[in-house]
């Protein structure tokens, strides 16, 4: 069992294989943190958990003793003015009064690990695989039930978060906050990192140390955003890749979210994960329960890397699900960039037969085949063929996509409508909007609304209309725009808040229903790129399309920094055209190649415009992905070079057994008598020996790692890479 507790200390020590997680019964009332980090034997309390005066800071104490909750570090923050640090719920009673008093109540310690109702959440195969512990804590003056949900991985240093709050009272509670977990830490000496960005530059990775008062992310766009993603690491200020303390929190939501570190009078700190309180209420009836979503809450005492890989083998073997989990994935070519809307059936199985031809394995119809829709302003929502661009519908294309011996995949955008389609002329109260306020479009198009269950009905019945009716093995599940105007037709003036939230939890229904009715069909999330790239989306999708942004130099840093928390199986990278269509760069056709590689790699550029030369490249790069992608998207990765930090950026994935290496150096701008580069390589066995493919040397791992290989490159833009082998 991963979790005990000492009755004498009244102590919860959850364990994983390399960390501990503390928590206290503090005068028989207070559930205290008192440790997260690497596994230690259950501390002594006197010294592991203190409790101190602070002037200006109000004290409880009864029979049991002296309280200060401002001072002391909390499980679950209430602040009800006695800890003025950022609390973690708020509620409104039926009275008007807002004070949360949870008190210890019991606890429950289970084999496996929960599962949340409606809601997205990493799993076991078996129980034995992870513990669940329960905490039950009341407001005894109002009956308000909460339950901290904790599941503790036996084989990985995963430590996951949940709450549930259960109204047990005799009135309506109106919970204007409830956040998924706090810890807090009893210091400051950390740098925060995070996963900013834009449209067409997501993930970049930014680090700030700790400053009092609060640093915090967010989204309040409607969904987990390109702009900030909900994931956070505190890291101690001299971790690196390989060294030092990290904290990863990444939530398990695709909404508005809220993460952030209070840094306190005294220099503590709190950081919190959850459901962003901005524009949310939920009433909460006599009897009702809210659960608030997953946080997956990663130590590693060897740095950012280790983390990393943690989170990555966490994603790919329990979160994502389906048959794709366990099966390596097709490469593909889009026709988006090849065509836009621009295309007809001919255009379409031209694609097709070259794609063949090159030994692509998947043909994936983009944007502009249902509707009238020749250009982004009209007919989502209209999901039925345009039949003067595809005489058969996709019945026959698929057909005849098929014939070419390969798989063929359809895009959708099914969470929206154009102002200018049927479904809209006949429905005009389905999208998300205010009475009488402007309906204001993004990309000409407005959100429905999937806090409705008709409108969710109508969305499971149009998608899967089509899946039954043509053989289509892909999904590429797009959302283009960010909700405004938030307000639902079918809702209550008190339930308006529920909006955001509600929405999701449709869109979660939705996605259950498709996919499971669809077993055999790989589902790839987009939004506009990598704008819902989280592990909610992944609990049901597998793969992400990770920027719209295709150019090879641009992707170094996008993938780069999506691979601090999301592994490579679940990354969508594509080669494209040249000069780049998103930022006009001409890179070589082999870097381009190299970095897409580094991910579920696929074309999106016109085949039929490849002279021989370059057919014979892209030919080669087909075959050389096929023989890797079993260990590039199921290994180990080790990101060796920064692009955050210089010119260079490198990385390396390693088999699970260790025995298949492969390696890519990438070089933006050349410089001219340059510096000795070498590639190091992180992971090997030291006393191993390993083949460099291609180039009939061998070398020992030790050397491998410490002096590493020359990297010579010329010119602008170039790549680097190396298939290395363990040899007895
Ligand atoms: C945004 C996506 O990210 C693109 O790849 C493409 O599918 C377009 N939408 C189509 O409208």
């Amino acid at each position: 069992m991963s979790i005990a507790f000492d009755n004498e200390q009244q102590i919860f020590h959850l364990s994983t294989p390399k960390t501990s997680y503390i928590m206290k019964v503090f005068n028989k009332r207070y559930l205290a943190h008192v440790y997260w980090g690497k596994k230690i034997k259950t501390p002594d309390m006197d010294n592991a958990c203190l409790n101190r005066f602070i002037c200006f800071s109000p004290v409880t104490s009864d029979e049991n003793g002296v309280n200060v909750p401002d001072f002391l570090c909390q499980e679950y923050a209430t602040g009800c003015g006695t800890d003025y640090r950022i609390p973690s719920i708020s509620a409104v009673y039926e009275d008007g009064s807002r004070t949360v008093e949870l008190w210890f109540e019991s606890y429950e310690i289970k084999k496996g690990k929960y599962s949340l109702k409606g809601l997205p959440a990493t799993y076991t195969e078996d129980d034995s695989e992870a513990d669940t512990l329960v905490i039950t804590l009341r407001d005894r003056l109002k009956n308000l039930k909460v339950e901290l949900l904790y599941g503790v991985y036996n084989n990985l240093d995963v430590i996951t978060r949940a709450v549930r709050v259960i109204n047990s009272g005799d009135a309506d509670v109106i919970l204007e906050k409830v956040v998924s977990a706090n810890v807090d830490f009893e210091t400051a000496d950390f740098d925060f990192l995070q996963l900013s960005g834009a449209w067409g530059r997501e993930r970049h990775i930014e680090r700030n140390p700790l400053r009092s008062g609060i640093q915090s992310i967010e989204s309040r766009r409607g969904a987990s955003s390109h702009q900030l993603n909900p994931f956070m690491v505190l890291a101690d200020k001299k971790a690196d890749e390989d060294y030092g303390n990290v904290y990863g929190f990444n939530l398990v939501y695709s909404g508005n979210f809220t993460a952030g570190a209070e840094v306190d009078q005294i220099f503590k700190t709190r950081v919190w994960m959850g459901i962003n309180d901005y524009d949310f209420s939920w009433k909460l009836e006599k009897g009702q329960e809210f659960t608030a979503p997953e946080v997956v809450m990663v130590h590693s005492s060897e740095g950012l890397g280790e983390m990393s890989r943690t989170y990555h083998k966490l994603y790919r073997t329990r979160l994502v699900r389906g048959k794709y989990r366990d099966e390596v994935r097709p490469i593909l070519a889009n026709n988006w960039e090849a065509t836009y809307f621009d295309f007809n059936e001919e255009k379409i199985l031209g694609l097709a037969k070259e794609a063949a031809d090159l030994g692509i394995e998947l043909l994936v119809l983009d944007d502009g085949w249902f509707g009238k829709r020749n250009s982004d302003n009209c007919s989502l929502g209209d999901w039925y063929v345009n039949e003067e661009k595809l005489p058969g519908g996709i019945t026959e294309l698929a057909r005849k996509v098929n014939e070419y011996g390969i798989k063929f995949g359809l895009w959708f955008e099914p969470e929206m409508v154009s102002p200018d389609s049927d479904l809209y002329r006949k429905h005009r109260d389905w999208c998300i909007h205010v009475p009488g306020r402007s309906r204001n479009e993004c990309r000409f198009q407005l959100t429905l609304d999937l806090s409705r269950k008709d409108v969710c009905d109508y969305v499971v019945e149009a998608v899967s209309n089509i899946l039954d009716s043509a053989n289509i093995s892909y999904v590429k599940w797009d959302m283009n725009r960010h909700m405004s105007e938030l307000g639902s037709a079918m809702l209550p003036a008190d339930r308006q808040k529920e909006m955001a939230h509600r929405y999701m939890l449709g869109l979660y229904d939705i996605l259950e229903r498709v996919v499971s009715s669809h077993p055999d069909v790989l589902f790839e999330s987009c939004s506009g790129g990598g704008g819902r790239f989280d592990p909610g989306m992944l609990y049901y999708m597998p793969q992400t399309w990770t920027s719209d942004d295709t150019d090879a130099v641009e992707r170094l840093k996008i993938q780069y920094g999506t691979s601090l928390a999301y592994p490579i199986s679940t990354m969508g990278a594509h080669v494209s055209a040249v000069p780049n269509h998103q930022a006009g760069r001409v890179t070589s056709l082999k870097m381009r190649g190299d970095v897409a590689m580094s991910g579920n790699f696929g074309y999106e550029l016109d085949l039929m415009n490849f002279t021989d030369e370059e057919k014979a490249e892209v030919k080669a790069q087909i075959a050389q992905y096929k023989e890797l992608r079993t260990f590039i998207q199921s290994g180990d990765m080790y990101r060796l070079l920064s692009p955050f930090e210089g010119n260079n950026t490198a990385w390396m994935f390693i088999s699970e057994d260790g025995n298949d290496v492969f390696a890519g150096y990438f070089r933006v701008l050349c410089q001219v008598n340059p510096g000795i580069s070498r590639l190091k390589f992180k992971g090997l066995s030291e006393d191993s020996n390993y083949e460099v493919v291609g180039e009939d040397k061998k070398y020992s791992g030790d050397e491998l790692m410490n002096i590493g290989l020359v990297v010579d490159l010329y010119g602008d833009y170039m790549s680097r890479t190396f298939r290395l082998k363990k040899v007895k």
